[in-house]
């Protein structure tokens, strides 16, 4: 079968790959990357769970073709600790209670890493705003908006 050669940079680091034409990011970050973070459930774009960033802007990667991102930067939720402690991001939904199964979990903090990335200081509105796209099963949204409000805060 014919592939393709790509490279991208993943969680800062320099990946080359021979991929299919028609093989999604999401197939390659968790099948070849074994980054499972980013979760599959709709695989439509409909629901968030595999929300990555690509050049800092949330994107859904089940809805994109790796050869569309050859020379690009992806982080997945693996990529954003730093110097080995959790990002505020992630401290935050586990001091507030914003973790249920967990399902939506990365996808909900990349998209608000995403918001973060444009705006340090969103309102409560902006929060909900950016996040209305990601489903949750569990939590009922209210601790998950709370844990943004407590990232910004502690990253301010
Ligand atoms: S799995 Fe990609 S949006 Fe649902
Ligand atoms: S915590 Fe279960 S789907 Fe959000």
């Amino acid at each position: 079968m014919k592939t393709v050669k790509v490279t991208i940079n993943v969680n800062n680091e320099k990946i080359k790959l021979q991929v299919k034409p028609y093989e999604t990011l999401l197939e390659t970050l968790r099948e070849r990357l074994a980054l499972t973070g980013a979760k599959e459930a709709c695989s439509l774009g409909s629901c968030g769970s595999c929300t990555v960033l690509l050049n800092g802007t949330p994107v859904r990667s089940c809805l994109i073709l790796t050869p569309e991102v050859d020379g690009a930067s992806i982080t997945t939720i693996e990529g954003l600790k730093e110097d080995g402690k959790l990002h505020p991001l992630q401290e935050a939904f586990m001091e507030k209670g914003a973790v249920q199964c967990g399902f939506c979990t990365s996808g909900m903090i990349m998209t608000a890493k995403g918001l973060l990335n444009r705006n340090k200081k969103p309102s409560r509105a902006e929060i909900i705003k950016s996040i209305s796209s990601n489903i949750c099963r569990c939590t009922g949204y209210k601790k998950i908006v709370e844990a943004v409000e407590e990232a910004s805060k502690k990253m301010a």
